[in-house]
């Protein structure tokens, strides 16, 4: 049986060509005693894609998270027609040991995860609020920004995978929510989805935008682009706000150009002059609780509180242009590939 994966060809410039990609079609061993063989149904396409290609060796394969469904089970723990979460990487299929596959995030051993049953809702889910970016909203807000009800929180990237769930959670909590999305169909989703104010970042300057909708001062931001967007923000901060530093989408395609300094540390000054608390992370921080954020996670989107959209792409083979269309801001939601193998 053959199988396709994608690797890192050229290192992008600039914004990624579906040419910096190579499809490869490998035979696939036979399934050895405690492996598996599983097929991606679902693939997730992630901004952290863009700055793993300025780092990974050329002719490396592509990282990334799948849904996956077990075809074949040579090990108890798995069975045929079980769906697994696993990060093996942008492929087709993989016979693997399950309990020892090489995590393609940071070349550790880890563990392919039967996903539990989620009541009804897709499984897709684990790719998007039910998995890490649901954990990164719930816990980079929660956790790092301490929000109260009442305050102000603004966030950047509001219409994507983590910013659509932040923003609902800083509703949840009672928190006045601002949201920064660089369309109008994602500017009227947000409001539908209880956003007190949402702008298009394209059409209205930030700084506009906060005199109307923050006069006094913003306490909480929730920072997934940086650059100009976040410059404008934490200048409208409050003495004492807090950051969560989440992600700088705005200078990922420029991270390879080391002729000029990115544009995200831009926000420096405001920092100072208004004695932020800025808070970088990363989601793995936070893997010995990550159970029990989805739980709270489902439990929102079970009572109807939290609601979501994918951005689903069709077909394996057009990996390389939703990873491309996530970077243009071409998804609403968690964006995801679905593989129809
Ligand atoms: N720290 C962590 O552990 C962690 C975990 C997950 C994600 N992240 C980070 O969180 C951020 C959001 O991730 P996500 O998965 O939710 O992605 P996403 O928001 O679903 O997709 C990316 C979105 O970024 C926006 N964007 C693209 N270029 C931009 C630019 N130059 N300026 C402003 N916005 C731009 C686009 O929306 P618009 O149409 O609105 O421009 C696009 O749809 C990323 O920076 C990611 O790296 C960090």
């Amino acid at each position: 049986m053959k199988g396709k994966k994608f690797l890192l060809a050229k290192r992008p410039v600039g914004e990624p060509k579906v040419t910096d990609f190579e499809a490869v079609e490998e035979e696939l061993p036979p399934v050895g005693k405690g492996e598996v063989l599983l097929e991606s149904v679902y693939l997730s396409v992630d901004p952290y894609m863009r700055y793993k290609s300025e780092s990974i060796p050329l002719g490396t394969i592509m990282p990334c998270q799948a849904v996956a469904r077990v075809t074949e089970s040579k090990n108890p723990a798995y069975k045929v027609g079980d769906n697994v979460i696993a990060a093996y990487g942008w492929r087709s299929h993989i016979v693997t040991d399950p309990e020892k596959l090489i995590s393609t995030f940071d070349g550790s051993i880890s563990k392919a995860q039967v996903l539990p049953d989620f009541g009804g809702v897709p499984t897709s889910l684990a790719l998007g609020v039910l998995g890490m970016p649901g954990v990164t909203a719930l816990f980079g807000l929660i956790k790092l920004t301490a929000p109260k009800a009442g305050e102000t929180l603004v966030v950047s990237g509001a219409a994507g995978a983590v910013g659509s769930i932040v923003g609902q959670i800083g509703k949840i909590l009672g928190l006045k929510v601002i949201g920064f999305a660089g369309a109008d169909d994602k500017v009227e989703w947000l409001k539908e989805l209880g956003f007190d104010y949402a702008y298009n970042y394209k059409k209205i300057s930030v700084k506009d935008a906060l005199k109307e909708s923050a006069p006094k001062g913003v306490d909480v931001y929730f920072d997934n682009v940086g650059g100009q967007i976040s410059y404008d923000v934490c200048l409208r901060m409050n003495t004492f706000g807090r950051v969560s530093l989440c992600g700088a989408i705005s200078s990922y395609n420029d991270m390879g150009d080391t002729s000029k300094p990115p544009l995200a540390p831009a926000i420096q000054i405001p920092a100072i002059g208004n004695q932020l608390s800025i808070h970088g992370f990363l989601v793995t921080r936070w893997l010995n609780e990550w159970q029990d954020g989805i739980k709270q996670l489902l439990g929102y989107v079970k009572q109807g509180k939290l609601k979501y959209r994918e951005t689903i792409t069709e077909g394996f083979d057009n990996m390389p242009q939703a990873f491309i269309d996530i970077l243009r801001g071409e998804n609403t939601g968690k964006a995801i590939v679905k593989a129809n193998l």
